[in-house]
């Protein structure tokens, strides 16, 4: 399990030992990975040496007058990873010196000896830590406490218990920092989310969280993975924006007009305000009112109309009152715009993707997954091996109409062609109709979408796709985009949308357009769906939701 994962992670790492050249530790052969990629690791390593051969000739420059001294060498850290991760779960290392730094989880007092269990973060497993009062620092023990953070130098031995392959016989332990047991409000009895999310500073102190902060890396890692291998080009669209791509009115103001006011809080009366009594906007910040944005789409599409397949992966900020499990108010979003290009090339990316991405951490995260798959949602393991084994299905939104118009269900939203499809419908089709598979839902009523969405030529449905997946509902929303001059300004008007703002958008159109398409997927949403948190306010470090912003 936790072997099998860090062996192929660390595959990935440039390796280099932190071991000081003069220790017997340097002496250790680290267990490098025997396949191809390790010809990739080692070419990195020497250019690492090359560098290292530079600052070593730094001396020579000080000696010819130059002030200062070299910056020392940049290692990579020995982590328990790198020691238990292996298939071995740590053997090779057996009667070797090691040092571990990190936090205690437990510390039990035998009559003999004490076990401190240290987890540093790299991993699931602790380091069980062995020590006796002949250890040094011993006279410290009092303070080896749940919490505290520690230095522990020792030799690593076969593990008794069966627990684990190998331990930490401990010759030296140093407390770094106290941690005071009376008020640490993270203890050995699990504790609900509810609660961790008031603790969301020490949150990533637990099994869970760890967990899921791992697991959320190795899907950012994996998603640039999957579009730069493809030939995508990642490309930062503005946090701060003048238009509004959903044309929901969802956003959040950023202005100067408040905090510039006055001090210790705004007075109404400094606000400026035109004739007729509304916020004068010229006189703000940008000149004109601005928002934080709610999608990088529009400006993806810019870039896409140059550099072919783009994507975009970065926050995005909705001011819609949902006191849901699936909604926040910032958010991850990945948004991948495709140049000629079509709604049938778009589901293929979008499957693609979702597919590389979860078979990504079934192989790479497989100690963190299984603890999933045993703590959080039984059997997530074979949901996702599903996912990723199975072709995903289309269908039309008349016909998702139909099947829940045939289903006989009672749903709290009747159903009826024209109206959106609330969550309550998407989870039957995906959950009861379609035995839990992935479905993308295409072509819907042109009322009901985005301005940017192609016009399909029943003149009453757009080339718009969601793709539905079991206990989250809609993970992506996408498109192809309207390409044609006169259909976009004809969207905009129906919508009472301002053609002039959008001008550089319409430009678009003017100059070289192309059929495109793209979807956007929101980050949170992927990793409730990947780890089997149910709550989206535990799938991101630091939740913005309606009445919070702690943290
Ligand atoms: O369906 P949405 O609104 O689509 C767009 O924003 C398009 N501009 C994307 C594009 O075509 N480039 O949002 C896309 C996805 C949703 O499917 C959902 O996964 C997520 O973003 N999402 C949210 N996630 C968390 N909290 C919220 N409030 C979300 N709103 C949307
Ligand atoms: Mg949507």
């Amino acid at each position: 399990m936790a072997a099998a994962a860090a062996a192929r992670l660390l595959r990935l790492a440039p390796r280099r030992l932190q071991v000081p050249k003069a220790s017997p530790l340097a002496a250790l052969s680290f267990p490098l990975p025997r396949t191809a990629p390790l010809a990739a690791a080692s070419g990195r390593r020497q250019r690492f040496c090359a560098a290292a051969q530079a600052s070593a000739s730094a001396p020579a420059a000080a000696a010819t007058g130059a002030a200062g001294e070299a910056v020392g060498e940049f290692r990579k850290r020995l982590r328990v990873a790198d020691v238990k991760g292996g298939e071995d779960e740590g053997a090779a290392w057996v009667g070797k010196e090691l040092a571990v730094r990190g936090w205690v989880r437990t510390c039990r007092a035998q009559r003999t000896v004490t076990f401190v269990e240290v987890n540093d973060g790299s991993c699931l497993s602790n380091m069980q830590c062995v020590l006796t009062p002949e250890t040094e620092g011993y006279d410290q023990i009092d303070s080896v406490t749940t919490g505290a953070s520690v230095l522990v130098e020792g030799v690593v031995a076969s593990s008794q218990g069966g627990k684990q392959k190998v331990e930490l016989k401990v010759s030296k332990i140093t407390v770094i920092g106290k941690s005071d047991p009376t008020s640490f409000p993270i203890q050995k009895k699990r504790a609900s989310r509810e609660f961790l999310r008031t603790v969301a500073h020490l949150r990533p102190r637990t099994n869970t969280f760890g967990a899921v902060a791992r697991v959320r890396n190795a899907l950012a890692y994996a998603t640039h993975k999957f579009f730069q291998d493809n030939g995508f080009v990642w490309v930062s669209s503005p946090i701060i924006t003048a238009s509004d791509c959903e044309g929901a009115g969802e956003q959040f103001y950023v202005t100067t007009l408040l905090s510039n006011s006055a001090e210790g809080g705004s007075l109404l009366k400094d606000i400026p305000a035109t004739k007729d009594g509304r916020v004068d906007w010229s006189q703000d910040f940008f000149c004109k009112p601005a928002f934080l944005t709610v999608s990088g789409q529009l400006n993806g599409e810019t870039y896409a109309s140059a550099l072919f397949d783009i994507y975009t992966f970065g926050p995005t900020f909705r001011a819609e009152n949902s006191n849901t499990a699936r909604h926040l108010a910032e958010f991850w979003m990945i948004e991948p715009e495709l140049a000629f290009a079509d709604l049938n090339d778009d589901m293929a990316c979008a499957t693609a993707y979702l597919q590389y991405v979860v078979k990504y951490i079934l192989e790479n995260c497989k100690e963190d997954m299984d603890f999933f798959n045993t703590w959080v949602e039984k059997g997530i393991i074979d949901r996702l091996n599903d996912v990723v084994e199975k072709n995903f299905i289309h269908l039309s939104y008349t016909d998702a109409v139909e099947l829940l118009l045939g289903s006989k269900k009672e749903f709290e939203f009747p159903v009826k062609w024209g109206l959106d499809l609330q969550s309550e419908h998407e989870r039957y089709i995906t959950e009861v109709a379609l035995g839990g598979r992935p479905v993308i839902i295409r072509d819907y009523p042109k009322e009901i979408k985005a301005f940017y969405m192609r016009e399909n030529d029943d003149g009453k449905t757009v080339a718009a796709m969601d793709l539905l997946v079991p206990r989250v509902g809609e993970l992506i929303g996408g498109s192809q985009r309207e390409e044609r001059l006169d259909y976009l300004e004809a969207r905009l008007d129906e919508q009472n949308l301002n053609k002039e703002s959008y001008w550089w958008y319409l430009d678009l159109r003017r100059y070289g357009s192309v059929p495109h398409a793209g979807f956007g997927l929101g980050f949170e949403r992927l990793v409730q769906f990947a780890t089997g948190i149910d709550n989206i306010r535990d799938a991101i470090p630091f939740p913005r939701v309606p009445g919070s912003a702690e943290f």
